[in-house]
């Protein structure tokens, strides 16, 4: 039902209500009865009573956007969960039944629009040709209220248009992007507008005529107004080859210098999208300070939900309490209570979800499609009533189950950070590659800006006002107090703003560095955690996804030892100063593959070093090769544990025997970021309920497959817990 009791609603609200045993649905607009519909059905399929329905429901912003970053040719930059729903081979895909699967998805959760194309622009998105294309999309989209967006590259006028310039100012330019935004809207009445990356990460912008980035977002928007378009100009605008040597340059700075100066600049259909942090969708950031400093400019918060640097869909991490402590986080603009989600118009998910059955390669990973659709509509929802909403949609309502899996979700954050990158420092993956194993220094000495400045001394950015980059001094001052002393900055925040010595302690009491060491193992330990309590839920779960997760779980169990080993080590390495526990560099059972007897293998060292135990590995240059292993323990049953290379270029083949009785074989053909031998192809066979006695020889074979040379780290004995 349109209006009536719900005509005083914001646009996309809805009202339920129940009336002589009746439930009547009304809504503000044709999408407030489809989302009233949605919730209706949630509130089924959650066993809520509806007896004596009465609640009203208005989204908090209006814009609530998820950008994909899918390319023409159906792949996907930082996506994990298969080729694009969208495009395939540079058209819309023929078939785009998953495209009407995820508009019914998304208006669920209350979305309204959906970008569907990459930021990083491939230009024939606008050539006239290629609209049919874009309705296609659009029409699947529409039924659910999902109203299409467009990334587009600002300098369409000369790559498609055929002008001589892209210059805002140029009246031909100005002529041209009038006349193709008009040209679309008659295909597409509804576009909800475009995005932009100019002037990033090697996008072009108004920076080629000496033009700001209003002048750019400004030509855009006028021709997107008559239509009520609106145009999302990205905050993320740094330069990539910064020097590092110059201890104040400073990439966290970027945005907040770039636009700080333009603000009352903007027309007002112009929203400028801001990450939540000032880097990247690193594992912990402090918020944008840019949230803060624009006064009369409308925002909107770009939150990842595609895993890039949060283990890729291959780790569980639920994204939903990181959003919370940045949409909830107190800027203090004016003095006065200011959280960023009061200062916001817009919420924008990055998705990436992909043809895969489950959207993004892992089951647990669809919480946070969920989880940011329910945030964008209400921020205050707390995490736990998401996680829980989420199981019990997903996963039914036993309540073993629901608070299982819940209590997962919601420590795998910290879980996540404490193996990768805790008090700051970043996610510590490699920068420059893949974003998703282990590699300590690839964030330094390099343009890129990410880095932690760890050396022998000490470690963290320093970023104060009194002797630092100065970033601290773009937030409000009673923001910018607290950062800018290492008395009152959050441990969790501390190496980003400061740079401390390792024996700094923190307020927990701790060292620096044993603090580093401690979250390392306590994290693995925690990821171990994981597969002893989803295996608790054995029989409450349908056997599929039982046997998917636990696979992914055991998985993430595994590497999450890799970053423990990798980044302690390091840590060690560069510090000189030893674990108070004892743990780092002692590994009760373990048994490097370059000390075993090698039939065939070589001994190889790995890049990065800390990627391997003991910065070695063996590989087979040959047709097949052994590494023989001799057992001097206590007699009795174990697990083995083999630690060998997964590459994605090829299938190599292992057998583990002891005594000449094989134990186990398997095939290395997991679908990893990787095609060389480092802490992302890092893998883990573990043999349970093995008998050995002292002098047993325990034998891998490796027989390699294209270009993975069944490659060996160690074997591990250890006591066997089943
Ligand atoms: C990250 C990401 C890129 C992406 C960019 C962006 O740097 O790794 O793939 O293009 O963000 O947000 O524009």
């Amino acid at each position: 039902m349109l209006g009536g009791p719900a005509a005083n609603l914001k646009p996309d609200g809805y009202r339920l209500k129940t009336i002589d045993g009746k439930i009547v649905v009304t809504g503000s607009n044709d999408r407030g009865v489809l989302y009233g519909a949605f919730t209706l059905l949630r509130k089924v399929a959650v066993g809520e009573p509806l007896a004596n329905l009465d609640e009203r429901q208005e989204p908090r912003v209006p814009v609530r956007w998820v950008n994909h970053w899918d390319n023409l040719d159906g792949s996907i930059e930082r996506g994990y969960g298969g080729r694009s729903i969208f495009w395939d081979n540079g058209a819309s895909r023929a078939d785009l039944a998953r495209v009407n699967d995820y508009g019914r998805m998304l208006a669920s959760l209350g979305i309204n629009g959906a970008s569907i194309n990459n930021v990083n622009v491939n230009p024939r998105i606008l050539a006239p040709d290629f609209l049919p294309e874009i309705m296609r999309i659009a029409d699947t989209l529409r039924p659910w209220g999902v109203r299409t967006v467009l990334s587009v590259d600002f300098g369409s006028p000369q790559k498609v248009g055929g002008l001589n310039t892209f210059d805002p100012l140029d009246p031909k330019v100005i002529a041209w992007w009038k006349a193709k935004t008009d040209e679309i809207y008659r295909a597409v009445p509804d576009l909800g507008g475009f995005i932009i990356k100019a002037d990033s990460e090697g996008r072009v912008g108004p920076s080629a005529y000496g033009r700001t980035h209003a002048d750019a977002a400004n030509v855009v928007a006028r021709a997107l107004k008559p239509h009520g378009g609106l145009i999302f100009y990205r905050g993320f605008v740094y330069d990539n080859k910064m020097d590092w040597r110059n201890l104040k340059n400073d990439r966290a700075r970027a945005a907040d210098d770039n636009f700080r100066p333009l603000d009352g600049e903007f027309d007002d259909n112009v929203v400028i999208q801001i990450k939540n942090g000032p880097i990247d969708f690193q594992v912990r950031e402090p918020v944008s300070p840019l949230f803060g400093t624009l006064r009369k400019t409308t925002q909107a918060i770009e939150l990842q939900i595609t895993q890039e640097y949060m283990g890729q869909a291959r780790h569980t991490v639920f994204l939903v309490p990181m959003w919370k402590e940045a949409l909830d986080f107190d800027l203090r603009v004016g003095g006065r209570a200011t959280p960023v989600k009061a200062r916001v118009n817009g919420v924008v998910g990055v998705s990436n979800a992909g043809l895969d059955d489950n959207w993004f390669g892992n089951h647990m990973s669809q919480a946070n499609l969920y989880g940011f659709g329910r945030l964008a509509w209400n921020p205050d929802l707390s995490a736990r009533q998401i996680a829980e909403e989420w199981t019990r949609l997903t996963f039914g309502n036993d309540p073993k189950v629901v608070k299982t899996i819940a209590d997962m979700q919601l420590k795998s954050w910290r879980t996540y950070e404490d193996y990768t990158g805790p008090l700051g420092l970043q996610t510590l993956t490699d920068i420059v590659g893949n974003h998703y194993g282990v590699a300590v220094e690839a964030s330094e000495r390099n343009g890129w800006g990410q880095w932690h400045r760890a050396d022998e001394k000490g470690v963290g950015m320093d970023r104060t006002v009194a002797t630092g980059t100065g970033f601290i001094g773009q937030y409000s001052p009673a923001v910018a107090r607290m950062y800018e002393s290492v008395v009152t900055c959050p441990d969790d925040l501390l190496l980003f703003m400061h740079h401390v010595p390792y024996s700094h302690v923190l307020h927990s009491g701790k060292t620096v560095i044993q603090y580093l060491y401690d979250s390392h193992y306590e994290g693995a330990e925690a990821a171990g955690g994981y597969v002893r309590e989803w295996k608790s839920l054995q029989s409450r779960v349908d056997e599929r996804r039982y046997q998917e997760v636990l696979m992914q779980l055991e998985y993430q169990a595994g590497q999450a030892e890799v970053w423990r080993d990798a980044v302690s080590n390091w840590f060690l390495r560069a510090s000189g100063i030893p674990d108070a526990k004892g743990r780092v560099g002692h590994y009760p059972g373990r048994m490097e593959a370059e000390s075993a007897g090698l039939d065939g293998y070589k001994t190889i060292d790995v890049t990065p070093w800390e990627a391997a135990s003991g910065g070695k590995a063996v590989e087979c240059p040959a047709a097949r090769c052994v590494a023989t292993f001799r057992y001097d323990g206590a007699p009795g049953i174990y697990r083995i544990r083999v630690r060998y290379f997964d590459q994605s270029n090829g299938a190599a083949h292992f057998r583990a025997l002891v005594g000449g009785r094989v134990l186990a074989e398997w095939t290395a053909d997991d679908r990893v970021p990787t095609r060389t031998i480092d802490s992302s192809s890092s893998a883990l066979r573990a043999i349970s309920g093995i008998m050995l006695r002292p002098g047993d020889e325990i034998r891998v074979e490796g027989t390699p497959d294209g270009g993975e040379t069944a490659a060996l780290d160690y074997i591990e004995v250890v006591r066997d817990e089943n």
